[in-house]
């Protein structure tokens, strides 16, 4: 296939603008030619800022247009599944952004799917595989660096957001743990080389947004994962951070420990005077994975050439598994098995 690939996006919100703009401007390979929303001026500014000509407010008549390759899916989380499917069966490759779907069953619906049609690429969007850092700390690892990986301590910290946007979110958003730790679980499966969970333990606070109580949603959230053969990782989510977007993980191994990410540092200017010493901080996600987004589609273009996506549907349906056992627990208080 010589031509571009002919992409669609549906959803046109918070992180599908900055989809569709990567795709239309910065993706090598890639043409931008159709954009889906049920909302009127999402559409306007697909057209007047990108200039995309094919607007659909239907995902049906969107996902079926014969002259697409490949959708790329940013719409709510409890949508994905279903449309992934959709977009398989009319014959497209799919990028859809994470989780794949808040529930396993569903996750296994859709593999069960993408079975029937293995000329097709599916691919979750877990971004942080992308970012150069984190990648760079898996190669490492892989060589040997710190021996035998064991442990994976990993935080996804949000700066405040006085608006309470995710308050607004969390009907849809599966919690904390399915929102922002599902990256930090799916770091830990990767670094640690897949090994299968045997029991979780979550806990959680309330700090600073009341409102989530009705979700069952906390603001800060703590979790344990045992896993088979001794590992064993400890996730960190927060809403409420004062200074910034802090994401850190740290890999400890038998023979050292690998950390990405500490002090949310914006750039490398470092300031000392007599109240301490100071950095700027990255204010948010896109701030801090802004590149690893443009690496991650580019990744999507050239696995519809190759026809093998760098992450599997499976370890979507893993992230899930966990994420959801740990949503769980957060509720009932209980350990759960695997
Ligand atoms: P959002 O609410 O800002 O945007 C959702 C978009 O989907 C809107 O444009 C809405 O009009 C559109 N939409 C709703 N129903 C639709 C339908 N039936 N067909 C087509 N479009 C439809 O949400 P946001 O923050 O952009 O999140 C979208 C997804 O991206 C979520 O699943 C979220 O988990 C994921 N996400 C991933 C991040 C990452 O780090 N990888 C970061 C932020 C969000």
């Amino acid at each position: 296939m010589d031509h571009p690939i002919r992409i669609g996006i549906a959803g046109l919100g918070r992180l599908g603008k900055r989809h569709a703009e990567q795709l239309a401007r910065r993706t090598a390979g890639a043409e931008l030619v159709s954009a889906c929303s049920p909302v009127a001026d999402e559409l306007r500014w697909a057209r007047e800022t990108l200039g995309v000509t094919a607007l659909h407010e239907d995902f049906t008549a969107f996902v079926r247009d014969p002259q697409l390759d490949a959708v790329v899916l940013v719409t709510p989380t409890t949508l994905h599944a279903e449309q992934t499917e959709a977009a398989l069966e009319a014959g497209k490759h799919v990028f859809v952004e994470k989780p794949l779907s808040l529930d396993v069953a569903s996750c296994e619906h859709v593999e069960a799917v993408a079975r029937r049609h293995p000329g097709r690429v599916a691919m979750v969007g877990f971004v942080r595989r992308f970012d150069p850092s984190y990648a760079q700390a898996r190669a490492d690892i892989e060589a040997g660096a710190i021996g035998r990986p064991f442990l994976v301590r990993s935080q996804t910290c949000d700066r405040n957001d006085p608006d309470g946007f995710f308050v607004r979110f969390a009907p849809t958003s599966g919690g904390i743990f399915m929102d922002c730790s599902v990256h930090d679980i799916d770091l830990a499966r990767w670094m640690l080389g897949n090994p299968k969970p045997t029991r979780a333990f979550a806990t959680g606070t309330i700090a600073l947004h009341p409102a989530l109580a009705e979700f069952g949603d906390v603001d800060n959230g703590l979790a344990m994962v045992d896993f088979e053969g001794g590992a064993r990782a400890v996730f960190y989510a927060s809403r409420t951070m004062a200074h910034g977007h802090e994401t850190t993980t740290e890999i400890i191994g038998t023979a050292g420990s690998i950390s990405v990410g500490v002090g949310a540092h914006r750039d490398r200017v470092q300031t000392r005077d007599a109240t301490g010493v100071h950095h700027r901080v990255v204010v948010d996600f896109f701030a801090r994975f802004g590149e690893a987004f443009q690496l991650e589609l580019a990744a999507f273009v050239a696995a519809c050439r190759s026809g093998t996506p760098p992450i599997t549907l499976a370890d979507a349906t893993e992230a899930t598994r966990i994420g959801q056992a740990l949503t769980r627990s957060l509720r009932s208080g209980q350990i759960e098995r695997f």
